[in-house]
């Protein structure tokens, strides 16, 4: 079966928490795309390089997760060669047989506007930034100030900008809890397995 899961939204909207499950309760390989970004902007030198070598190994490193990696990634993710040098791999992921979930920025847009689900999980720039400092601590302003950078980059540049496919459905995180969210991406693509 070949069964995509597209899951969109800008930084910290719980995209990665709900591809998880989602992933688990179907069996779906997931991949987090986020990370091929950070691994590029972690790897230093020549981004379209670093893109187009990137290795297993650069995406074992445990510093991917930090603030800095997040705005090193949305900074070479403008560059148009680093995305193409990342798309052929997301687009062979997506169509595999067995189902699979992706989670990024352009994954309904760009990567696989055929996915037969696509979600934009979003949530208010201060609630994205509160569970954030949950996970990292920190200074929670410092936090707020970061994500609303990357946001604006995100949906500021020219190449595959962050916008909810047409056909997406919007899933507004704000008020809800994790399950709750799961619950709701589980429901949308169970409707849209009844189809097939
Ligand atoms: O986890 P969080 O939502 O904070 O970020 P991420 O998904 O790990 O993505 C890090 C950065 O990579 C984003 O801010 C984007 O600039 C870039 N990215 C992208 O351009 N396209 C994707 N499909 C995924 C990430």
């Amino acid at each position: 079966m070949i069964f995509t899961v597209a899951i969109d939204g800008p930084a910290a909207a719980g995209k990665g928490t709900i591809s998880r499950a989602v992933a688990a309760r179907f069996g779906f390989a997931h991949l987090d795309t986020g990370l091929l970004y950070r691994a590029v902007g972690a790897k230093g030198g020549d981004p379209v390089a670093a893109a187009e070598g990137l290795s297993a190994e650069d995406l074992a490193r445990d510093d991917l997760r930090t603030l800095e990696a997040g705005q090193a990634a949305s900074r070479v993710a403008v560059i148009p060669e680093v995305r193409a040098a990342l798309m052929a791999f997301q687009r062979r992921f997506a169509r595999a047989e067995g189902g699979a979930v992706l989670d990024g920025r352009d994954i309904g847009t760009v990567i696989c506007p055929e996915a037969e689900v696509k979600l934009y999980v979003t949530a208010s720039a201060e609630v994205r930034a509160h569970r954030r400092w949950l996970e990292l601590g920190g200074d929670a302003a410092h936090i707020l100030a970061e994500v609303q950078e990357r946001d604006a980059r995100d949906m500021g540049r020219a190449d595959a900008p962050l916008r909810p496919a047409a056909d997406a459905v919007i899933l507004d995180t704000s008020e809800m809890t994790v399950d709750e969210a799961v619950a709701r991406a589980i429901s949308v693509i169970e409707t849209r397995m009844a189809q097939e």
